[in-house]
């Protein structure tokens, strides 16, 4: 079965990419995951932090040495292998790159409007294929209107679109007060994939301790509800691609993605729950249900079930009426 994907100009054996994670880590992780089979691979994120963290040292360093033996940056003390700092992670992205074949998209994150952007044209040039600019923001500030978190979010995409001419995706999360309108403005700028959507991550509260404790959970098929529908909605009136991300635990998950018009569909937490091989049974399920369905490729299935051009703007009022109104009914069946 031909899986072949274009993703934002980068041609994919298949349409899976393996999502940011700890499976990314280090180059024999990367490598074991590209030989799991996936089309592509998001590296896990390179956090503004510690690139930030890493320029005040610098600067500190040059403040109190510059008069002093100091010439040039090659004598800063080596950042070692283990730090947070920026350098392992482009170390460890040239050697990945300079190795395989496959992909390797590197993911920045951040929030703020700085010169850690600047790190794009680095990633660059360390031989990724791509950029995904995570633009992680839970919104702590009260004073901050939507209209100032979406413009600040696109002069973060401008300043690390301007740093290179590989493609840049953005990975946004649904948390926008017009969630369609901020994809069709980062579509009007140029960006060439959106990567819908983000999990946000909330701490739970521990009742023993009376402590606040951070959590991170896997994720499950219900997830793909939000992102299915907003694909839908938008792929007929966006030019840039779309990967799915969030909630794929079977192929059904991959093919409802696929269905709506996504390009291509990421994937974390069905790898991390399953393992590697898990890869091989995704593929082979794709495959398997495409021939089941005569089809020959994707382009056969993908985005055919997308909202066409020129849809009502009240189908998701009509849809949600509709919903409610059955569920108001009784007997309702609530097996799910
Ligand atoms: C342990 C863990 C680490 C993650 N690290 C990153 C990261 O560094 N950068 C990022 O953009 N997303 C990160 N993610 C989010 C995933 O890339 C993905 O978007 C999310 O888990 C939803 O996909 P899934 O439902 O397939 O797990 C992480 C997720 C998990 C579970």
């Amino acid at each position: 079965m031909n899986l072949t994907t274009n993703y934002m100009g980068l041609q994919l054996q298949n349409p899976i990419v393996a999502s940011p994670s700890p499976l990314s880590q280090t180059v024999d992780q990367i490598q074991a995951l590209a030989d799991s089979g996936v089309g592509a691979v998001v590296l896990h994120s390179l956090f503004e932090e510690q690139i930030n963290h890493e320029e005040n040292r610098k600067a500190s360093i040059l403040e109190n040495y510059a008069e002093s033996f100091l010439e040039s940056l090659s004598y800063f003390p080596q950042t070692p292998l283990d730090s947070p700092g920026p350098l392992p992670y482009l170390r460890t992205l040239e050697l990945i790159c300079s190795k395989i074949d496959t992909p390797i998209i590197a993911s920045l994150n951040g929030s703020t409007l700085g010169s850690w952007v600047a790190y794009a044209k680095n990633m660059q040039d360390a031989g990724a294929s791509g950029i995904e600019l995570n633009l992680y923001q839970p919104i702590s500030d009260l004073e901050m209107a939507g209209t100032d978190i979406e413009q600040l979010h696109f002069d973060i995409f401008r300043s690390v679109k301007k740093e290179v001419s590989i493609p840049v995706a953005v990975k946004l999360s649904p948390m926008y007060t017009s969630l369609s309108n901020v994809i069709k403005r980062f579509d009007s700028l140029g960006v060439d994939a959106l990567v819908l959507f983000n999990r946000y991550l909330y701490p739970d509260i521990d009742l023993n301790m009376l402590e606040v404790l951070p959590t991170i959970n896997l994720s499950d098929k219900r997830e793909v509800r939000l992102p299915l529908a907003v694909i839908a909605l938008v792929r007929n009136q966006i030019k840039a691609h779309i990967a799915a991300t969030t909630g794929v635990e079977s192929v059904d998950e991959i093919i409802k993605y696929l269905l709506v018009g996504a390009n291509t569909v990421m994937t974390t937490s069905a790898i991390l729950r399953n393992g590697l091989g898990y890869v091989t049974k995704l593929l082979d399920d794709l495959s398997a249900w495409l021939q089941s369905r005569g089809c020959n490729n994707l382009d056969d299935i993908r985005g055919t079930l997308s909202y066409p051009l020129g849809s009502r703007h009240d189908y998701y009022r009509f849809g949600y009426v509709e919903t409610l109104q059955k569920a108001n009914q009784n007997p309702y069946d609530w097996n799910d």
